[in-house]
């Protein structure tokens, strides 16, 4: 006998469809069988009813049907097996229950259907299987002492893999006690903050524009922040130097939110100025395992690592959930900043720390990360040609690398309505008005790609698109209002505002 979603028989399945719903009936379907496996009630490898007996049951077209699968399986719900039909796949049906909860809150909240704040990367991606391997491994080979109170700066065999791996991707020059091992770039710089702010480093330069946590660290330990331009070249060392600052925030890998890469002339400028100033350096390398185009670019702290602290983290290459970070720390800061983590929380996680340390030891990291370059690239180029042909005036500016780009915006937009508006296209996007500090913003949107497929990011591009008419429309019908002539002069089509 033929498998049943062949026959028209095929599991039964409560999906409800509204006829006064919001929303077409494809979309409805789709929502419906997407909360259907958030929550838990489709899990991994369900199967799903064939197309037909489904669209019989609900009393739609078979095509509804047969697009819905097609969209929930481009974004990795559900995958369709030759001759046994579609499944919930392997990824589409893990999230546990609370986090269901957290996305159905996110969403209610943003009625966004397509997310591409920045932040997280594709956590369908975190290799489950090898970590727990490792994590067995691990568990079986560890003695009953490790699970004691470890070395507060992080184990050793970490710190030992973790400085071998650095010197070998990233340039990075450094011995395992350079290392401090943090729950994150977000602790480490946390950190190195409150330990210079101690050795009396009262003034603190960041970039602008630049992560916007780092203003909040900053002013939360009362250090006064000074905003530093950044150009093709990054930061602008110049203007850095007129400051009284005596150390500096940078992200000279794929400066965030820009995502240019730091000139080799700006980056021997600036450890020349950190030896000037009898300074310091902060170098996030927060998402530089991934870059697209060329050869990596090292690390600034291997030009001055007695300058240069760099910290990193696995947030983007595994999960952030990890909480696992590293800070390679200048020899004559690191015993100030081992006392600050041991006063802040006696250590990181002890097994998480030695599944890490098997993992890159048996190269199963490397795999990991080679394999997401491609899963990201394939988005990002997707992102850039479907931004090209839907918004050909728009700028997407910054290297392949990472996981986002700036969409800049030309100046006449308004920031804050065409964030609005791509709202209301179904699609969130993050204004960057927020990360200039006192300096007077440009417009423009940080898009992040990594957690969207490629067919949904060409919808993306559409949406926005759509958004930048909208918002010519809204402002054509203010202009006459006005009695101003902007409507007649300008042509009543989606690149005016790109
Ligand atoms: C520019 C930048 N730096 C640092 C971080 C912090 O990451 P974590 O604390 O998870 O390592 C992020 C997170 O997205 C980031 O975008």
């Amino acid at each position: 006998m033929k498998p049943s979603s062949e026959d028209g028989t095929g599991p039964d399945l409560l999906l409800l469809l509204a006829p006064t719903g919001r929303g077409t009936l494809r979309r409805q379907l789709r929502e419906s069988i997407r909360d259907a496996i958030r929550g838990g009630r489709l899990p991994s490898g369900s199967r799903l009813p064939s197309s037909r007996a489904l669209a019989a049951d609900l009393g739609v077209s078979r095509g509804v049907v047969v697009d819905a699968y097609a969209q929930l399986s481009a974004e990795g719900f559900l995958s369709g097996r030759k001759g046994s039909g579609t499944v919930v796949a392997e990824t589409g049906g893990y999230l546990p229950k609370h986090a269901s909860d957290v996305l159905a809150t996110v969403e209610r909240h943003r009625t966004s259907e397509i997310d591409l704040r920045p932040g997280p990367p594709d956590l369908r991606t975190f290799p489950r299987t090898a970590w727990a391997k490792v994590t067995r491994d691990v568990l079986r080979s560890i003695a009953d002492a490790d699970l004691g109170y470890a070395s507060p700066w992080g184990v050793e065999i970490l710190r030992e893999q973790l400085s071998a791996y650095l010197a070998r991707v990233r340039g990075v020059m450094s011995e395992p006690a350079d290392l401090v091992i943090v729950t994150g770039a977000t602790q480490g710089m946390t950190l190195l903050v409150r330990t210079l702010y101690a050795a009396g480093v009262g003034d603190i330069a960041v970039e602008a524009p630049s992560n916007p946590v780092q203003r909040q660290v900053l002013t939360r330990y009362g250090v006064r922040i000074w905003d530093v331009p950044v150009d093709r070249e990054g930061l602008d060392v110049d203007v850095l130097a007129d400051t009284p600052a005596r150390a500096v925030i940078v992200t000279p890998g794929h400066q965030y939110p820009c995502g240019m890469v730091m000139s080799p002339a700006r980056r021997s400028a600036l450890t020349r100025w950190a030896d000037r100033v009898d300074g310091w350096v902060i170098e996030d390398d927060y998402d530089t395992v991934f870059r697209y185009d060329k050869m990596q670019v090292g690390a600034v702290q291997a030009l001055s690592p007695a300058r240069v602290a760099l910290v990193g983290s696995v947030s983007k290459s595994l999960a952030p959930g990890l909480r696992l970070g590293w800070v390679v720390c200048p020899p004559n800061l690191v015993s100030d900043l081992r006392m600050a983590k041991r006063d802040d929380d006696f250590g990181s996680a002890v097994l998480e720390q030695h599944a890490l340390a098997r993992l890159i030891d048996t190269g199963e990291y490397d795999r990991h990360v080679r394999r997401l370059r491609k899963h990201y690239r394939k988005r990002r180029d997707t992102l850039v040609t479907a931004l090209e042909r839907e918004v050909p005036d728009a700028v997407a500016e910054g290297y392949a690398a990472g996981l986002h780009l700036l969409l800049r915006l030309p100046a006449e937009v308004i920031e804050e309505q065409y964030v609005a508006a791509a709202e209301t296209q179904g699609v969130a996007v993050l204004g960057t008005a927020a990360m200039y500090g006192t300096l007077p913003p440009r417009p423009g949107i940080v898009i992040g790609y990594g957690r969207t497929s490629p067919t949904m990011l060409e919808e993306a591009a559409r949406r926005l698109a759509a958004a930048a008419a909208a918002m010519g429309q809204e402002q054509r019908a203010r202009s006459v209002r006005d009695g101003q002539a902007i409507a007649r002069r300008r042509p009543s089509t989606a690149v005016d505002y790109f």
